[in-house]
């Protein structure tokens, strides 16, 4: 670990990692291990060592590890959600209404899809690294569970990866509903271990809400559609998690929230995000990173994270997750997008 340790600290990665793993930290936390799981620094940082062009680096391997790795994940959250500080804490879950939220492009002039997601950990089990196969299959088998009890709109069918036809499995990607396989950020962080065990994706009829089971974290409830009504999207997510959540218990911690694996996806866990063609400012690429930074958006490929932009298509979401609440996040998201159509518009004009 030492020696990977110094190849970071002498690469030229942007990683948050890199930047706030100072050597004194590194020194007092190296020995450290988390009392129920008995997880290691080494456990944390592992991806960011072996990936530097991670832009975070950086995974809890059980709850317990936010507490003891305390002086390195407090700083990368601080900076990640922009400003959520050692002292703050996530408010209390407030969803609100969807119907708040306008239709973002009724003429459907810009938005391709837009897409709403959260993830949630089941209470008592710890995250990938520290997983055992039958810890998995345990898992699946307690969301499958509660899948089932789903009703009308959300009522659908769980399919295993384990066993699940190659083209179907392709079909799936393609259209923007299953997970990738082989993402190495999350290898090298001990989340793929006894793949495809345990993992798989639920699906309604009408395909437009799904469930993934332990792809990055034990689960992710997903809403999603065509064109730009994110008030919607956010509506079926939201049924869904409150149908879940009245089956299994989600773990939350009093500070943080819902706890993820990822410390990015701390707090709500929400991502909103749409595919979006904004031509005109797509040509003005620093005054559209400006207006991202502006309203806290988040700007990526067209095919999830570290991905590039197919056809002019990207994907912009909230950045923070952390320190608003769920209602409060969708309308940032909101918020921005609409700005940054006003921008389009005018820079079109122009
Ligand atoms: N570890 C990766 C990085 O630092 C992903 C970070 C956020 N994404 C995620 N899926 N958790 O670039």
């Amino acid at each position: 670990m030492e020696e990977s340790y110094k190849k970071l600290v002498d690469s030229k990665s942007k990683s948050l990692l890199k930047k706030h793993l100072t050597k004194k930290i590194f020194d007092k936390l190296k020995t450290k291990t988390t009392p129920t799981f008995n997880s290691t620094l080494m456990h944390c940082i592992s991806s960011g060592l072996c990936n530097h062009d991670s832009g975070v680096g950086l995974y809890a391997p059980d709850a317990e590890a936010y507490k003891v790795f305390a002086d390195l994940f407090d700083p990368v959250i601080e900076e990640y959600h922009k400003g959520f500080k050692k002292t703050d804490k996530q408010p209390k879950p407030c969803f609100g209404q969807g119907k708040d939220f306008e239709n973002l492009d009724p003429d459907g002039n810009f938005i391709v899809s837009t897409r709403v997601r959260c993830g949630r950990a089941v209470k008592g089990f710890p995250f990938n690294p520290c997983l055992r196969e039958r810890d998995y299959l345990e898992l699946e088998s307690k969301l499958c569970k509660a899948l089932m009890t789903l009703t009308c709109e959300h009522k659908g069918i769980y399919m295993p990866l384990t066993g699940m036809d190659e083209a179907v499995q392709k079909q799936l990607i393609d259209d923007h509903f299953l997970f990738k396989q082989g993402d190495r950020f999350l290898a090298a962080a001990g989340a793929s271990r006894f793949w495809p065990t345990g993992r798989g994706i639920f699906l309604n009829e009408p395909k437009d809400f799904m469930v993934w089971c332990n792809e990055e974290d034990h689960i992710r409830i997903i809403a999603m559609e065509k064109g730009g009504d994110l008030g919607r999207v956010y509506n079926r997510m939201v049924a869904g998690v409150e149908a879940l959540g009245k089956e299994i218990e989600f773990s939350r911690d009093e500070r943080l929230g819902y706890l993820t694996f990822c410390p990015t996806n701390l707090g709500t866990s929400i991502r909103a995000s749409v595919h979006i063609k904004l031509p005109n400012l797509m040509d003005q690429p620093e005054e559209l990173q400006k207006l991202a930074k502006e309203y806290r958006l988040q700007i990526r490929g067209t095919s999830g994270e570290h991905s590039e932009a197919e056809d002019g298509v990207h994907d912009i979401s909230n950045q923070r997750r952390i320190g608003l609440t769920e209602y409060e996040i969708i309308k940032e998201m909101h918020d921005g997008i609409k700005g940054l159509i006003e921008a389009e518009c005018k820079a079109k004009a122009a």
